[in-house]
């Protein structure tokens, strides 16, 4: 099958055959960046792309930088503070005055849901979604399941619990489309305030209790408190809730022997996860940072060659 694609706006678009691209992609890619002298390839080069950040951002923003400087493109980047969107410019306004200049691909992210789409329209190239409001990160979703896949295990049956403030979660709303897609089962876990109503509908398991599961199991899905995105409290407090839903060690230690801890950052240490855990041997955390590098780079290819 061939790449079709132009944006990646969010997962419910992407068909099955097209996730599985990504990850052949990614992995070619992965091998590709440790091979070269300072991970430096030239599938891009002569090519440029923008960075448009219009929320803060540190991982995703990074990683898309280096992911275009290691496929040889020239990078803008582009912060909303210091634009003219400062002096009152519009974001159609802005994503025009982009496209004037003859870019070829755009990565977005902004609170507003929906405005990766918006910016399709006003411009040629491709549009990259780096995270809309609490709508969709599909980056995160796909660099998470390809490092799922990349350790050569089945989806099929994969018992994931999504533990955390799912609620404000873009990363969960994405991780659920694609892991439904490729068959894995998932269950959500939190309190009651923190799991949504549109995902309850869509048949998962849905458990308040962590003990409850952390045997059955296979990957641990963790995810931080949005306090940014919290207009009133959703949680006693931190310290309560680092007792009834964080993973310390004994919660590990109860997860089965191939049972893997992920988190799509930023960590908040003492909260979901106790200090430490970040670099135990059952955790994926800097293998997903690792991993998301070789993604970003199969998906501006992607979108900007198809191949
Ligand atoms: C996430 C995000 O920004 O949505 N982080 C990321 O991109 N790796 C998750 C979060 O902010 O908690």
């Amino acid at each position: 099958m061939n790449w079709t694609r132009k944006h990646v706006l969010g997962i419910e678009e992407m068909t099955t055959e097209e996730i599985l691209i990504t990850f052949e992609k990614a992995a070619e890619y992965l091998e590709g960046i440790e091979k070269k002298p300072g991970g430096i390839l030239s599938d891009l080069k002569g090519y440029t792309a923008v960075n448009l950040f219009f929320e803060p951002s540190t991982r995703t923003r990074m990683s898309f930088e280096l992911a275009q400087k290691r496929l040889g493109m020239e990078v803008i980047n582009f912060s909303a503070g210091t634009s003219s969107l400062a002096k009152g410019e519009t974001f159609i306004d802005t994503i025009q005055t982009i496209d004037a200049m003859n870019i070829d691909a755009i990565v977005m992210r902004h609170v507003q849901p929906g405005t990766p789409e918006l910016a399709t329209r006003y411009t040629d190239c491709p549009v990259l979604n780096g995270g809309d409001g609490s709508r969709a990160h599909p980056t995160q979703a796909l660099l998470d399941l390809f490092t799922i896949w990349n350790r050569g295990i089945d989806f099929e049956g994969l018992k994931v619990a999504i533990v955390g403030d799912i609620l404000h979660s873009r990363v969960a709303r994405s991780e659920v489309l694609g892991l439904q897609k490729l068959g894995a089962e998932i269950i959500l876990v939190g309190p009651p305030a923190l799991i949504p109503g549109d995902l309850v509908s869509r048949g998962m398991e849905i458990e308040h209790d962590i003990d409850n599961i952390i045997e059955d199991i296979d990957i641990l899905y963790l995810l931080r408190i949005q306090k940014e995105r919290m207009a009133e409290a959703f949680i006693p407090n931190e310290e309560e809730y680092f007792k009834i839903y964080g993973i310390n060690k004994d919660r590990l230690a109860k997860t089965k022997e191939n049972c893997y801890l992920m988190h799509p950052g930023p960590v908040n240490r003492g909260v979901e996860i106790e200090a430490g855990l970040v670099n135990h041997p059952k955790s994926l955390i800097l293998e997903q940072v690792r991993n998301g590098v070789a993604m970003r780079m199969a998906l501006l290819s992607l979108c900007i060659k198809g191949s």
